[in-house]
This record gives structure tokens, C-alpha cells and sequence, in this order.
């Protein structure tokens, strides 16, 4: 019977834990469709930055943080490493997997991303 209850119990924080993840996850994306519309293109193609930049730009160790730059300036960074017109040991060859196109969606991703948060 005990056992029971317990059971029944913890089902109950389970559902509790679910929902309360469904709220944030909500009001997150309300805020985002609030600020601006983001591409998830974007913030998958970004994913392959994580490795070196982290997440979200904050780099750690000797890697070169981008986080709080504008879209358009990280969007001409790439452009110039991709396009051999700016120094770089790895970067030129990361950059020429990517289309312009896919250029401007990470751009734009790591871009707003510091806009969002100095609101
Ligand atoms: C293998 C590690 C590595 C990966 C992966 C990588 N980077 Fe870099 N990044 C660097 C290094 C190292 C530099 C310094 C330039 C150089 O030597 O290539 C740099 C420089 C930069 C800069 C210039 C920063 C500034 O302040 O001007 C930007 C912007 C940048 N990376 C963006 C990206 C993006 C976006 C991606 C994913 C598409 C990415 N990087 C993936 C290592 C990496």
C-alpha cells in the first residue's frame, strides 16, 4: 500500500517537473517571436561553432570570443575568411562549407543573440 502511494506519488512530481518545462519553453519562445523572428537554420548551422566558440560566442581558452557582435559584423568576418581577404588558421576553411545564405543565418543567430540578452 505504501509502496503504492509512493508511486503514485512520483508520477504526480513527474507530470508536475513535465509541465513546468512546458511553461518555459513556452514563454522562451513567446519572447523570442516578441523580439524577432529567428531562423532554426540558423541555430543549427551555429551548432558546428560550439566546438571552438561555444554555444553562444563566449569562447574559452586562446579561441577568440565573438559574443555581443553585431550580425552584420560577424557576417562580414566570415565573408573575409571564406573569401581568403582576412588571416586565419582555421577559420577560412570552416568558412567555405557554408553558402553565403548559411553565412548570413549564423550571422544573424549569434547576432541576436547578444540583442536579446542587453535588453
Ligand atoms: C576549430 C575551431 C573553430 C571552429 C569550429 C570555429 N572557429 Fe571561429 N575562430 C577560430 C579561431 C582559431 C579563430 C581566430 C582566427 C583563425 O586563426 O582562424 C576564429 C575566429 C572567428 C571569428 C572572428 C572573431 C572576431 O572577433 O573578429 C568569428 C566571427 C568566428 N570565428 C566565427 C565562427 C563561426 C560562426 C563558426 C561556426 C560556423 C566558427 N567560428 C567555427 C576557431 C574556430
Amino acid at each position: 500500500m505504501v509502496k503504492q502511494i509512493t508511486s503514485w506519488l512520483s508520477v504526480g512530481l513527474i507530470s508536475a517537473a513535465a509541465l513546468t518545462a512546458c511553461d518555459t519553453q513556452t514563454s522562451e519562445q513567446q519572447q523570442a517571436s516578441e523580439t524577432e523572428e529567428i531562423n532554426p537554420r540558423g541555430e543549427i548551422l551555429a551548432l558546428s561553432c560550439a566546438s571552438c566558440h561555444g554555444t553562444d560566442g563566449k569562447s574559452v581558452g586562446i579561441m577568440p570570443g565573438f559574443y555581443g557582435k553585431s550580425a552584420s559584423y560577424l557576417k562580414s568576418a566570415l565573408m573575409e575568411f571564406k573569401n581568403d581577404e582576412r588571416y586565419s588558421t582555421v577559420m577560412g576553411r570552416h568558412a567555405k562549407g557554408y553558402t553565403d545564405e548559411e553565412i548570413e543565418l549564423i550571422a544573424e543567430y549569434f547576432g541576436g543573440l547578444s540583442q536579446q540578452n542587453s535588453k
